[in-house]
């Protein structure tokens, strides 16, 4: 097949933490007496810890000095963090190992790319820190998504091709990331969302390799082999 290596996005894609970031911006929104409603939490999916902060003080029309951002960013990565020290492998969702394991079966290389700095705790919480071949993350990147470093990066660790990497990703900075490396990728969640990718399903449980494979002869890669 075409695809040597499969990238895995963290958040959204292998566990749901949107809802323990959501609680740990809550409580710092209801501090500071900013409306911050689910569908708002929506906006930060695969942004980074900062830019999140600064599209929340957008939400509330509140300007602040880099460090007071710094304070409380940092406030909220403590309350996020007591959150994700209580994960186990129960949250990780569905079909994903499954997926993972028939890629590795298959020979294709696994690896992460995420832009949260908690990655590493949460792949030990979980129990898979020894499932993937390479991880890059916040802490190994220093441009976040739509930039494609991250995906470079994790293929770079790889030593595979780019155009040989298919990206997952439940978020549009990241579907936009994938693109902007040059690789297939399959998006997470919606299709009406997730524009670009080169195919959605709603959770890894809708993927196998068979889909994989069809959908690299409908990009055309087959011939490229
Ligand atoms: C992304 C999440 O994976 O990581 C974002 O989708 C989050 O919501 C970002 O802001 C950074 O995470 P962390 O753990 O470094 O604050
Ligand atoms: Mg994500």
């Amino acid at each position: 097949m075409w695809t040597k290596a499969c990238i895995f996005d963290l958040d959204g894609v292998i566990v749901d933490t949107a809802k323990y970031h959501y609680q740990a911006w809550r409580r710092l929104t209801d501090d500071l007496g900013i409306i911050f409603t689910e569908e708002d939490n929506e906006r930060l999916k695969g942004v980074s810890r900062m830019a999140s902060l600064d599209i929340i003080l957008e939400i509330g029309g509140m300007k602040l000095p880099v460090s007071e951002k710094k304070i409380l960013a940092d406030l909220k990565n403590k309350w996020y963090v007591e959150r994700i020290a209580g994960m186990t492998p129960e949250e990780i969702l569905p079909g994903t190992l499954e997926f993972i394991n028939e890629l590795k079966r298959n020979d294709v290389k696994i690896a992460l790319g995420s832009a949260s700095r908690n990655t590493p705790m949460i792949l030990e919480r979980v129990g898979i820190k020894n499932v993937f071949d390479a991880v890059a993350d916040g802490n190994t990147v220093q441009k976040a998504k739509p930039d494609p470093e991250v995906f470079l990066k994790a293929a770079e660790l790889l030593d595979i091709k780019t155009a040989r990497c298919a990206v997952f990703e439940d978020a549009l900075a990241g579907v936009e990331a994938a693109l902007n490396a040059g690789m297939i990728c399959i998006g997470i969640g919606d299709k009406k969302i997730l524009k670009g990718a080169h195919m959605v399903v709603r959770g890894l449980n809708e993927m196998d390799l068979n889909k994989l494979i069809i959908l690299e002869k409908k990009l055309g890669y087959e011939h490229l082999i």
